[in-house]
């Protein structure tokens, strides 16, 4: 990956998205300045993928063979995939492992993250730099730490913030650890999602410090941004969600369920228990992962993912998969009925424990993700609903998120 000096061509385009996000809301206007002086043309590498709205696919741009384009989506308020399968590949593969987040999404967090000048700030999941960059330009020179867990990635970054001048120290490592060298910080933040907040990063933040982590459980794909405050004794963080994101997971904990083989053999088909159902699946589930359904449910249904399964002779199967051991369950959806039928296999009863979640969660009236709350303290992360006394998901440190 090399990343090329920025040329004048990018100030047009990067102006217009500035007043853009301004006028969206996405930007505060503390963060007008740092954003004007700091192009992602000056961060990003020289071919790339951005995504494209109109294909809704990824698309390689080269800066050689096509300069304007490159400029052009530079300056959109696009996610730009910047590495594929951990570098193992240098054309799209299946994982996109590295990138530059939309603007919108990136001036949106640090409105949330409420940074001031002077303030020490960390970042997890340094990407190509700019963010780290935008930072140091609010919280000033030498203020802003940001660990990196790929070398290539965090070597590449190192050397794009300093052709920028900004004075950001960048570690390679886990930084689930957090960076204790340079510990207490005001603020944390992380650019790639969670499902465990690690006890470190409280412990590494000062009394009335802020940590925003994008956060989520395994049943869903997409994560919430989770504002936490440390107390006042530094034991425990704790805050609301400020909205709803995706980012790619730190690489610890990525999903790594087993193959569909491993739960589905012969002896435990023919052992599954049938039953049936009358929840239509968009009732259950919701029509797409935004829907603030699959958050709800997974913080009920611990350790479980849930998957849709190819169309069969008319069933939309949905498949639930259980993280702790070998339990399994499908639902066969199909259009026009009122009934279905579910399967469960093992020691969990997995669709049972969603038809709960999901009554639950109807009886509370349908909370969205900003009626949730997350508190973080040495036993695990505990989820509130409305009012932190109403506690109603335990993960405790050592569970599997
Ligand atoms: C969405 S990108 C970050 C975007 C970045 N902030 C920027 O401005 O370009 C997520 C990054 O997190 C990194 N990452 C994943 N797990 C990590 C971990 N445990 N510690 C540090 N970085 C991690 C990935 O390698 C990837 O580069």
């Amino acid at each position: 990956m090399s990343v090329e000096h920025p040329e004048d061509g990018w100030r047009p385009g990067w102006e217009a998205l500035g007043r853009q996000l301004l006028e969206r809301g996405s930007m505060t206007h503390d963060w007008a300045a740092p954003f004007a002086e700091t192009p992602r043309t000056q961060f990003l590498p020289a071919v790339m993928w951005p995504y494209d709205q109109t294909t809704e696919e990824h698309v390689a741009v080269d800066r050689t063979a096509d300069p304007d384009g490159w400029t052009r989506y530079a300056c959109s308020d696009v996610a730009i995939i910047t590495q594929w399968d951990d570098g193992t590949r240098t054309t799209p593969g299946t994982d996109m492992t590295s990138s530059s987040s939309m603007p919108s999404l990136v001036m949106s967090m640090l409105a949330d993250l409420q940074v001031q000048p002077g303030h020490k700030v960390l970042e997890v999941g340094t990407g190509t730099g700019w963010n780290a960059a935008l930072l140091a330009r609010r919280a000033g020179r030498g203020r802003v730490f940001t660990i990196e867990v790929d070398p290539t990635v965090a070597d590449t970054a190192r050397r794009a913030l300093s052709r920028a001048n900004a004075d950001v120290t960048v570690i390679h490592g886990d930084g689930l650890a957090g960076h204790p060298a340079a510990a207490p910080y005001d603020r944390i933040i992380a650019t790639c999602g969670l499902r465990t907040i690690a006890y470190a990063l409280v412990e590494q933040t000062r009394p009335g410090g802020v940590l925003l982590i994008p956060w989520g459980t395994h049943f869903t794909s997409t994560e919430a941004t989770a504002r936490l405050v440390v107390a006042d004794d530094g034991t425990s963080a704790a805050g609301s969600f400020t909205q709803r994101v995706t980012f790619m997971r730190a690489r610890a904990q990525r999903l790594a369920v087993d193959a569909y083989d491993a739960y589905v053999t012969s002896e435990s088909k023919a052992g599954a228990e049938k039953s049936h159902t009358t929840l239509a699946h968009d009732e259950v589930f919701g029509t797409t992962a935004w829907d603030d359904n699959q958050f709800a449910l997974g913080l009920r249904v611990h350790d479980v993912v849930h998957t849709r399964g190819p169309e069969e002779g008319g069933a939309r199967p949905v498949w639930l998969l259980s993280l702790n051991d070998r339990s399994w369950a499908c639902v066969l959806f199909r259009d026009g009925r009122d009934r279905f039928t579910a399967y469960q296999y093992g020691r969990r009863r997995l669709w049972d424990e969603v038809e709960a979640a999901h009554a639950w969660w109807a009886e509370q009236g349908r909370p969205g993700f900003r009626r949730f709350g997350l508190m973080v303290d040495k036993a695990g992360q505990h989820v509130w609903l409305d009012d932190a006394h109403n506690v109603i998901g335990k993960f405790p440190a050592a569970s599997r998120l």
